[in-house]
């Protein structure tokens, strides 16, 4: 079966708001080779063991014709070197601020205890600083990020360029027929957008949207206007939306179907074939496209509703598999719920500055809810924002992954059984899912529009372990720059 629709509510698309800034081919800006991030090299590295140096730091990047724009990244001039964490292994990072001001370095979809190592806005590194983190890694083969979390300016420096690709490998991942050789059939894909003023520079402030700061140019790994030269007859591409706002509606030119091997915690039970895959913020598809059908010196694009964002150039049809992936892939258990506890409930609302938790904006020093460590809660998540046909608010929560069970009393949508960190819901939408938290500590729970975040759509869970004392958390007041 291949699916061909965007599964999400079409009259709560973004590009029916009322701020929407459309997608548009930059016509001044020469095609480009997609770049691909470096891997991060280890400090140091054993079976059991690896080190790793992080910094973020300012730069530039020739994006355009003329002056080039001002950029930061993590060990790169935007976005970052892409890191790699093998299942199992102990892990030290060593975080370094080279920035002018305060940042956070974010594990998002890490399974790794809040609130200091998963480096949401209760762990600042000031500049100059370097901060050291250690934890194991524990949990299944998947694309996760990096990203800056201080509060309330993770939009703004996601913004300037600080994000960056995680990748955890395992033995059963490497086990499967999938393309697996780095940057050449298997490649991150980071989908953002950004406007451009005269000087080619972001400027964020001018820009500004309470819901959500977006740009007609679509920038994809950092680079406008990118094609890929693809030499196997499979590709597999590991897609994150890394826009502070924008949805992606992604589809080859030609509508060409491709399946999907893995969403936002790890690859899922089986692929799921499609010709047309939305993404809500932060959310994260690893598909494998079958290029064999193509003939040497043909071209096709992967759109974003009808625009183009990243050519792919048939140069040679290496064959590194073809033809059907295997039906099964992982063996995901179930998370059952445990008997007796009440529905977690958590309603979004609001839009531009009235974008609220609960009724309540984010208070760095309020613990909004708890839960017990090692119990599975069902989690009802809901989005009561219906004005103009209401927009689309991807829920994300730290500490792990959930288990979608439903929207609306329905069965998910056919990718979304797997594990997933981040959800788009619908308006007027209930979705539930099932989370289960493996370390005590405090994590944050958003709508991952940036600006939404920012702006207070964000709350705190605390998780408790029941067999220890409380630990006394050191929580962070908001603080000006
Ligand atoms: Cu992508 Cu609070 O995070
Ligand atoms: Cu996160
Ligand atoms: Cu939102």
């Amino acid at each position: 079966k291949t699916y061909t629709d965007y599964f999400f509510d079409k009259s709560a698309f973004n590009t029916l708001d009322g701020g929407y800034v459309p997608l548009t081919v930059n016509h001044d800006a020469p095609a480009k080779p997609l770049a691909i991030p470096a891997l991060h090299p280890a400090d140091s590295e054993d079976a059991n063991h690896v080190e790793y140096t992080v910094t973020a730091r300012t730069g530039e990047v020739q994006m355009l014709p003329g002056k080039p724009t001002k950029t930061w990244g993590y060990d790169a001039n935007v976005l970052g070197q892409t890191i790699v964490f093998k299942e199992g292994q102990d892990v030290t990072i060593h975080l370094k601020n080279d920035l002018p001001e305060l940042t956070t370095f974010h594990w998002h979809g890490l399974n790794v205890p809040g609130p200091y190592v998963d480096g949401g806005c209760h762990a600042p590194v000031y500049p100059g600083e370097t901060k050291d983190i250690q934890f194991t890694v524990k949990q299944p083969a998947a694309t996760l990020w990096l990203h800056a979390h201080p509060c309330p300016e993770t939009a703004v420096q996601v913004y300037h360029g600080l994000a960056a690709m995680v990748l955890v490998q395992d033995a059963e991942e490497a086990k499967l027929p999938l393309p697996r050789n780095y940057g050449v059939d298997d490649i991150p894909v980071v989908l953002q957008d950004r406007h451009f003023n005269q000087d080619n520079q972001w400027d964020y402030q001018a820009d500004y949207d309470p819901d959500g700061v977006q740009g007609p140019t679509a920038v994809i790994n950092g680079t406008v206007n990118p094609y890929f030269d693809v030499t196997t007859t499979r590709v597999r591409l590991r897609l994150l939306d890394g826009a502070n706002r924008r949805e992606w509606r992604l589809h080859f030119g030609d509508n060409h179907e491709f399946a999907q091997v893995a969403s936002d915690g790890g690859i899922l039970p089986s692929p799921v074939y499609f010709t047309h895959l939305m993404l809500t913020c932060a959310e994260r598809a690893e598909i494998v496209v079958d290029f064999s059908d193509y003939a040497v010196g043909d071209t096709v694009a992967l759109y974003s509703d009808d625009v183009p964002l990243l050519t792919f150039r048939i140069k040679a049809k290496n064959d590194n598999g073809h033809g059907e992936l295997p039906e099964k892939l992982a063996d995901i258990p179930r998370l059952q719920a445990t008997p007796g506890l009440p529905i977690h409930k958590v309603v979004m609302s609001g839009m531009d500055e009235a974008v609220e938790i609960d009724g309540k904006k984010f208070d760095m020093q309020r613990i909004d809810s708890t839960q017990d460590l090692g119990v599975t809660e069902i989690w009802d998540v809901t989005n009561t924002n219906d004005m103009h046909g209401g927009m689309i608010h991807p829920f994300h929560i730290h500490g792990g992954q959930f288990q979608i069970i439903s929207r609306d009393g329905h069965d998910p949508y056919p990718n979304e059984y797997g594990w997933k960190d981040t959800v788009g819901v619908n308006p007027g939408e209930h979705v539930r899912f099932a989370m289960k938290f493996d370390f005590a500590g405090v994590y944050m729970y958003h709508c991952h529009i940036l600006e939404h975040e920012d702006g207070g759509m964000m709350a705190q869970i605390e998780v408790i372990d029941p067999s220890e004392p409380r630990p006394k958390y050191k929580l962070m007041d908001h603080h000006t720059l």
